[in-house]
């Protein structure tokens, strides 16, 4: 069967094609920038078309003509930078055209991507594991858009009937993360290059999870007709930005990475203790030890660089 990807040409996308494809669907993606990814190793199982999210006429045109049966929506703006128009339309608006062309068109399944931005920080819970039935904490334009799409994805499951299924992906990380939360990829990938790099606060928390981590997630679930919830948290390594730079020099002993202080960044972090129960009950998911991960993101770069790659 085919899948439609909306926003199939980013970080997360580029790997979560390749995965569908070896799983033997086909993929009609559709992105506002088609040329940021190749996927001409997949030949005719893998379209690639130029259609804008926030267009409804591109949405539900794109895709009637896929014949898709189940549809995943990355497309998104990450980050705070666009004025409020504009992120409503792609953020909002855009999610709700991938809904409604899902709905008149009798999709079978629509995954989405939400975020543990929806938490806020981590203050707000204490000590404890976030889970999916907490309250939204998150106050700011990403978070409050992400928390308005899983309300629209309710109404519309509630309303029709639908299946539409939210992933709220922790930090993501990997060598190419450009968008979104960067800290924790620039520690790995900054000493990788040789370069010197410094960050606020040592005790800084985070929750990486690798992207190809990720793309497993949503592929489990986008492919399981009707999954027992309609929202998961992925989880993932919790480590603060001090024990993630000894990992990475463990890998790398002349790495320069610096923190101006050792502590005062615990609480303003955001969340990073998140139940994933949830999902690793249900999917049977299992990530890669994180090391190992860090290890696949410094390789990465070396190999970029044409510098032959560090054992494990
Ligand atoms: N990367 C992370 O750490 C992370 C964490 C939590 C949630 N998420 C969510 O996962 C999803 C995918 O993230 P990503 O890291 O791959 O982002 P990305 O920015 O790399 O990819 C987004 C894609 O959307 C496309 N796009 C932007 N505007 C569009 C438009 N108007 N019409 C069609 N396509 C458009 C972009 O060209 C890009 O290919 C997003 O919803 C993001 O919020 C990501």
């Amino acid at each position: 069967m085919t899948v439609f990807v909306v926003g199939g040409t980013g970080f997360i996308g580029t790997r979560v094609i390749p995965l569908l494809v070896a799983r033997g669907e086909s993929v009609v993606c559709m992105d506002i920038n088609p040329h940021t990814a190749n996927f001409s190793a997949f030949e005719d199982k893998v379209k690639v078309t130029r259609g804008d999210v926030t267009q409804f006429d591109d949405v539900i045109n794109q895709m009637d003509a896929s014949g898709a049966d189940r549809v995943m929506n990355l497309s998104y703006n990450l980050g705070q930078d666009l004025p409020p128009h504009l992120a409503t339309k792609l953020n909002i608006i855009g999610m709700d055209n991938c809904f409604e062309a899902a709905r008149i068109l009798k999709i079978k399944h629509t995954v989405y991507a939400s975020s543990l931005a929806v938490n806020g920080q981590q203050k707000h819970f204490g000590d404890r594991l976030v889970t999916e039935d907490d309250l939204h904490r998150g106050d700011y334009q990403y978070a409050m858009h992400k928390s308005f799409n899983e309300f629209q994805a309710k109404d519309y499951v509630a309303k029709f009937g639908m299946t539409i299924t939210g992933i709220r992906p922790a930090n993501v990380t990997g060598p190419d993360k450009v968008r979104g939360s960067v800290d924790h990829v620039n520690c790995i990938t900054r000493p990788a290059r040789g370069e010197p790099v410094e960050f606020p606060f040592a005790d800084a928390m985070r929750c990486p999870i690798h992207v190809d981590d990720i793309a497993e997630v949503f592929v489990r679930v986008i492919m399981t007709d009707k999954p027992a919830h309609q929202i998961y948290s992925s989880g993932g390594q919790v480590i603060s930005m001090g024990d993630l730079a000894a990992m990475v020099r463990g890998f790398l002993p002349d790495a320069r990475i610096t923190f101006a202080q050792q502590t005062g960044g615990k609480d303003s972090s955001g969340n990073y203790l998140i139940d994933n129960t949830r999902l690793v009950s249900e999917f049977g998911v299992q990530y890669r030890p994180y090391r190992e991960r860090v290890l696949q993101i410094i390789n990465a770069v070396r190999q970029e660089q044409g510098l032959a790659p560090i054992a494990g």
